[in-house]
């Protein structure tokens, strides 16, 4: 969680204003497709504290672990997100479509499962352990909307405007379709393998900001998500981005070193 105050000195900064990238079409592709596959990493890793039992308050490191994956997977709403508005109607928005007119994030498999957490619905979330973990589920939650907002103003998502109604049941066909776009094979990996994974997108995320800034200069200006003045709660993710990212795989690395001795 961003408000624990210790901070890993060897986490690389970067420059939130940055330089034009060499190749635009192909940065944020890869971040569109990166930030998701880490975002569907970050929910699998939230599912393994809660999926056995899920009636049950965590331990504090668990909620810790919580609140820092949610943090993190909002930092990657706003690296997904920092894209061009126009080039993601006319490159990103175009290819999702084409891949299915009402391609959805209610389609990710890996977010169904945790969906109770973000809609504080789990019957511990109201305890006062669990703080720091509804700041973090506040904070998503602002900065899912915001970026929504910012991607495409006064508009519906694919879902809302393809004729399929909300509320569908998710088939594994869609899901299928979703992980296909989104480049993502499944198969059963050890922690191990897991935490490398995570490891290696973070690093790929690592190097990419570190040369091209959160915000690159594209057509001779910046093109801002998550600004000072829009920023209130989400502010700290933007010069944190990483520091969020390196906050939670260290825990996450945690519990798997706890559970693989178990
Ligand atoms: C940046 C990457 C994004 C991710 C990872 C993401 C993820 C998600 C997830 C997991 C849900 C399901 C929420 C639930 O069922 O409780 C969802 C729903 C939704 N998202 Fe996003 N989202 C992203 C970008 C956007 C953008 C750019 C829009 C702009 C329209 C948007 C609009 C919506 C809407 C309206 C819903 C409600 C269901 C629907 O109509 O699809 N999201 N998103």
């Amino acid at each position: 969680m961003l408000d624990s105050g210790a901070m890993d000195q060897a986490v690389p900064e970067y420059n939130v204003f940055g330089s034009h990238p060499v190749e635009v079409e192909r940065t944020f592709w890869y971040r569109w497709i990166v930030g998701h596959q880490l975002s569907f990493a970050l929910w699998r890793a939230m599912y393994e504290v809660v999926g056995h039992s899920p009636d049950t308050v965590p331990s504090p490191p668990e909620l810790d672990l919580l609140a820092a994956c949610v943090d993190a997977y909002s930092a990657m709403l706003i690296y997904s997100s920092t894209v061009p508005r126009g080039h993601y109607h006319s490159h990103i928005r175009r290819r999702m479509a084409l891949q299915h007119p009402a391609i959805s994030g209610t389609w990710a498999p890996d977010y169904r499962p945790v969906r109770r957490i973000f809609r504080g619905k789990l019957p511990w979330q109201g305890d006062p352990s669990c703080e720091a973990l509804g700041k973090a589920v506040a904070r998503n939650a602002a900065t899912h909307d915001y970026i929504a907002d910012h991607l495409v103003p006064d508009g519906p998502s694919l879902l809302q405007q393809s004729i399929e109604a909300a509320g569908v049941t998710v088939s594994r066909e869609k899901e299928e379709l979703y992980d296909n776009f989104f480049l993502t094979v499944r198969r059963p990996v050890s922690r191990v393998q897991f935490v490398d994974q995570l490891r290696a997108r973070v690093a790929g995320v690592g190097t990419d900001l570190a040369r091209n800034g959160l915000y690159p200069n594209v057509g001779g200006h910046h093109h801002p998500v998550v600004t000072g003045q829009s920023g209130g709660l989400m502010m700290t993710l933007v010069p944190g981005a990483l520091r969020a990212l390196d906050e939670a795989i260290g825990l996450v690395t945690a519990q798997q070193v706890q559970g693989v001795g178990a």
